[in-house]
């Protein structure tokens, strides 16, 4: 049992300063994610939030569930329960041309009397409806709209959005009872990163934003919702019980914000059904500069008595219309399957397709990702397929009409050589890899701009034009030409001086002595982004060390390199044309630096006692890690022990730092503290470990 210590007189002053921490920092969030509109620098959010972790760490009898630290997911669960809505989820009957909406308002008309209708007009958000519920202000239970009557409980996935509160600003007139409805959205930006990761570590992909939303939501995990780029956009009161009273739908509108909801700011009151028609018209022109889906606008009665005179049907109500845009998605024949080469060797199918127009842009090409896709969708070359353009995202086929295929349709699989280098294929995840790496031509070009990059060995003035005709013009074949380049070649190119050409030569020349983690990152190593270079350059002393020392179980023995990263580090470093790019590297004068890691005395002072078996570190390492931080470590717990830090079945140690006053402290919080004494975050800390312990 863990034994936490009492509350003291100077614990209350503690717990008020939890709780105007916690304030502060709701108000931060407010205005940051509800009112885009942030008074502070994230430096300065960060601290708070990180001071707020720490009391909570020391005091865990004052955590509370609505504490904003709350939004970092709790334990797995093994299935959602259903839940009842406060009111039906009702869906809303759909036009596409404009006279539906004349008629929709003319019916309006007829059943109400004449007289010109308020409408509000919003558009029709294309992520996950859910129902969220707060008593007294206080977020209790969200869940997913399934049939429209009950729901999935997906209440500790939602409690990770950062724009949804977990308690409502406190301003007059807070129902005790509400339940709203609002629509979960990834963005475009944010899907795009997800999917790139998810490519990565060799994960099947989501097809467009909407459906990563609701992947993301039904996550059994909510750490890997905490982690997805979720958002929320509220539009309806379904229920309240007290509070304010609305009559019109307008004002609610006008409200939600104020009591920390986010409503969509493109919002119109529309005195006619024309302005709605209008409204429509420029959302459909502002769509593409919208970084999440929007796929129409709602058109509702403003009047909130005059809907009820209205009413529904079984399942939409009379009062309101969604007014959708042209599909951004269209059915076209995909006529066969390229493979495209990227930087890191990764082959890529991509379709030819027919060309189609979808929704204003003609898309002949969409990439098919892996093999992994291919295998999902069931697609052979030939078929029937929908093509589903989503913003200014990369088009993507999602659907295959198997029904209409005519038995001429053909299989498709990936070669085991690679097209363009004849180097063997490697299979990693879902991922076909050549393995000629950047000796590749098909890398080449790719790879020297990855060599050049800002990240990378920063050659000012390289960029990708200027590499395409360097490669095109013959004057470089991979990296090292790069360095054998004289300003006299470069004249000859078009719209090359003198001082021009030999300003470029002095940037390549400079980026000779880059730091040694940049020139890893510059290599161009499949998995190896900036931070595992930094890691691997802490880990060998020198590129010679990484010629000669690379085996997997030195690389294992890296807590940042899994099986995977391992496999694809040493794949490069067997391939000789890499080792050979390498040494003619070295031999052109190529020399990074080798940067000394500082290690901050974090723990100084600190005195640290252990009990029960840790489970991340060994004891050991753990000792180790405080020692090597500047701490102290001691076997028995007095007045003058500043943590206990507590592993499963701890012993009497622990009871006694409860009686002493002393903190105690699980394994992950003693982790989370270095890194939060170290304000890094825990990859970070675990390299550090790494560093100090091996
Ligand atoms: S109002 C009864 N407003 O569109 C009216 N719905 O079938 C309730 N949606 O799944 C819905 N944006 O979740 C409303 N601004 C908006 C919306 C919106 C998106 C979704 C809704 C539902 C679907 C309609």
């Amino acid at each position: 049992m863990i034994c936490y210590k009492d509350l003291h007189m100077t614990d209350l002053d503690i717990q008020s300063k939890i709780e105007k921490l916690r304030e502060e920092i709701r108000n931060h969030n407010f205005l940051y994610y509800t009112k885009s509109n942030p008074i502070i620098s994230d430096e300065k959010y960060d601290g708070l939030l990180r001071e707020l972790k720490e009391l909570e760490s020391r005091y865990p009898l004052l955590m509370s569930a609505d504490s904003p630290t709350q939004k970092v997911g709790a334990a797995p669960v093994k299935g959602f329960i259903t839940v009842e809505h406060a009111a039906a989820m009702l869906s809303l009957d759909s036009a596409l041309a404009e006279v539906e909406i004349r008629e929709f308002d003319k019916r309006v008309k007829r059943l109400l009397g004449d007289g010109d209708i308020e409408y509000v007009a919003e558009p029709k958000l294309d992520g996950l409806s859910v129902e969220i519920v707060y008593e007294n202000g206080r977020f209790v239970r969200g869940s997913t709209r399934g049939d429209g009557y009950r729901g999935e409980d997906v209440t500790q996935n939602l409690k990770t959005i950062k724009s949804l509160p977990l308690l409502l600003q406190k301003i007059d007139g807070i129902p005790q009872f509400l339940a709203v409805r609002g629509e979960v959205m990834m963005s475009i930006t944010g899907f795009d990163r997800l999917n790139k990761n998810l490519a990565q570590n060799g994960q099947a992909m989501f097809a467009n934003p909407r459906n990563a939303a609701s992947g993301s939501i039904r996550q059994l995990d909510s750490k890997i919702t905490a982690s997805r780029p979720l958002d929320i956009f509220f539009y309806d009161i379904l229920f309240q019980q007290g509070g304010r009273q609305f009559s019109g739908h307008w004002e609610i509108l006008k409200t939600l914000p104020q009591w920390g909801l986010k409503v969509n700011p493109n919002i119109k009151k529309c005195d006619h059904i024309e302005d709605a028609i209008d409204f429509h018209k420029n959302m459909a022109d502002e769509r593409d500069r919208l970084d999440y889906e929007i796929d129409g606008v709602v058109i509702k009665l403003n009047d909130l008595v005059a809907r009820r005179q209205l009413g529904t049907k079984s399942r939409s109500p009379r009062w309101a219309i969604a007014y959708k845009f042209e599909p951004r998605r269209e059915k076209t024949k995909l006529e066969d399957i390229v493979i495209q080469v990227g930087r890191t060797g990764a082959l890529t199918p991509v379709a030819l397709l027919r060309p189609v127009d979808v929704g204003g842009v003609t898309i002949s090409r969409a990439s098919l990702h892996n093999m992994d896709y291919i295998c999902k969708l069931g697609v052979k070359i030939g078929d029937k397929v929908r093509v589903e353009r989503a913003g200014d995202v990369i088009p993507a086929v999602t659907r295959v009409y198997k029904k209409e295929r005519t038995g001429d349709e053909k299989d498709f699989s990936l070669p085991d050589k690679c097209p363009v280098c004849n180097s063997v294929v490697i299979k990693t995840g879902a991922y076909h890899l050549c393995s000629g790496g950047i000796s590749c031509p098909a890398q080449l070009k790719e790879s020297i701009k990855h060599y050049a990059s800002k990240n990378a060995m920063d050659i000012d003035g390289l960029g990708t034009k200027l590499v395409d005709r360097l490669v095109d013009e013959g004057l470089i074949g991979s990296v090292v030409d790069l360095y054998k380049l004289k300003p006299e070649q470069l004249k000859s190119l078009e719209g090359f001086a003198e001082k021009s050409s030999q300003k470029l030569v002095s940037a390549i020349e400079k980026s000779k002595n880059r730091p040694f983690n940049r020139f890893i990152y510059a290599l161009g190593i499949k998995n190896v982004g900036r931070h595992l270079a930094e890691v691997l350059a802490a880990n060998f002393s020198s590129i010679d060390a990484l010629l000669k020392e690379t085996s997997k179980d030195k690389l294992m023995q890296i807590n940042e390199v899994g099986p995977e990263v391992a496999q694809c580090i040493l794949d490069f470093f067997a391939n000789d044309r890499n080792l050979e790019l390498i040494n003619k590297l070295i031999a052109q004068g190529v020399v990074p630096e080798k940067e000394d890691v500082a290690i901050e005395n974090i723990l100084a002072g600190k005195r640290f006692v252990f009990t029960g078996t840790l489970t991340k570190l060994t004891r050991m390492q753990a000792q180790d890690a405080v020692k090597k931080l500047g701490g102290r470590v001691a076997s028995a717990v007095s007045a003058a022990t500043d943590y206990v830090v507590f592993g499963d079945n701890p012993g009497s140690k622990l009871a006694k730092a409860g009686k002493l006053g002393v903190s105690t402290i699980s394994e992950d919080e003693f982790l989370n503290l270095i890194r939060w004494i170290k304000g890094s975050d825990i990859t970070d800390i675990r390299y550090t470990l790494k560093t100090i312990i091996y």
